[in-house]
């Protein structure tokens, strides 16, 4: 694996960009949304805590504009972390992908998981299919790591959709870490993506 880091992609529509402080106000905007970060971030649904204060919290920009700077530096002193900005090309940006390392296997880089936003008003268009595309091409061929396993809630299906258009396979069904509104853990399906499955897809 080469660690790498991020660098600037291009598709027909979309340039993704290494993340800076500039954008992340409007990053902001679209993730502090519930039905976006409820799905994205760390939420109370997911570990027993209290949502109104959590949303209350998120939608204090002085609080977490701290948050964002030292994601920001983070990024900047860590070649082993992989997160785009996705712009519009000459437009606004629109959301975001991560292909970090697994958290139950910190010290294997070359299996990572990915994760991805867009604003409500781009998503059903393509943007996060054509931005994926560009970055599994990236994470494979130049970072040259490994797999992808990831996960998502069976409810949310614009998100495993896009796994399968994407190529990953299904491993299986697995309790996932989002509750529902009555606190009941909602089922989740994982997948998987390999560099061989990948790469033979790519010669086809
Ligand atoms: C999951 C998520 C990122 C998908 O983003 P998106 O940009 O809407 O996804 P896409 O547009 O690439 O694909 C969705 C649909 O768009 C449509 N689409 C694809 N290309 C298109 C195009 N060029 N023009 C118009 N529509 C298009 C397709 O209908 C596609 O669905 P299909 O494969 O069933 O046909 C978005 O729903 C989201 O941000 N969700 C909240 C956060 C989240 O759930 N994160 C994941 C946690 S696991």
């Amino acid at each position: 694996m080469e660690f790498i880091g991020a660098k600037t992609l291009e598709t027909n529509r979309l340039e993704l960009k290494v993340p800076t402080m500039k954008e992340q106000y409007d990053l902001w905007q679209i993730l502090k949304q519930e039905n976006i970060n409820k799905w994205y971030m760390p939420t109370p649904e997911r570990f027993h805590g209290d949502r109104e204060a959590f949303q209350k919290s998120l939608n204090d920009w002085e609080k977490q504009e701290k948050y964002y700077q030292m994601k920001i530096d983070m990024l900047n002193e860590n070649s082993n972390m992989f997160t785009w900005s996705i712009f519009i090309k000459d437009g606004p940006v629109i959301g975001q992908i991560t292909v970090q390392p697994q958290s139950y296997s910190p010290n294997c880089p070359e299996i990572r998981d990915i994760g991805w936003f867009i604003a409500p008003d781009y998503q059903g268009k393509g943007y996060a299919y054509e931005a994926a595309e560009a970055i599994l091409k990236y994470m494979f061929y130049e970072v040259e790591i490994e797999e992808i396993k990831t996960s998502a809630a069976e409810i949310n299906k614009s998100s495993w959709n896009l796994m399968e258009k994407l190529g990953f396979e299904r491993l299986g069904e697995d309790v996932s870490t989002y509750k529902d509104e009555n606190g009941e853990f909602l089922p989740s399906f994982t997948y998987i993506l390999t560099r061989d499955k990948y790469l033979n897809k790519r010669k086809r």
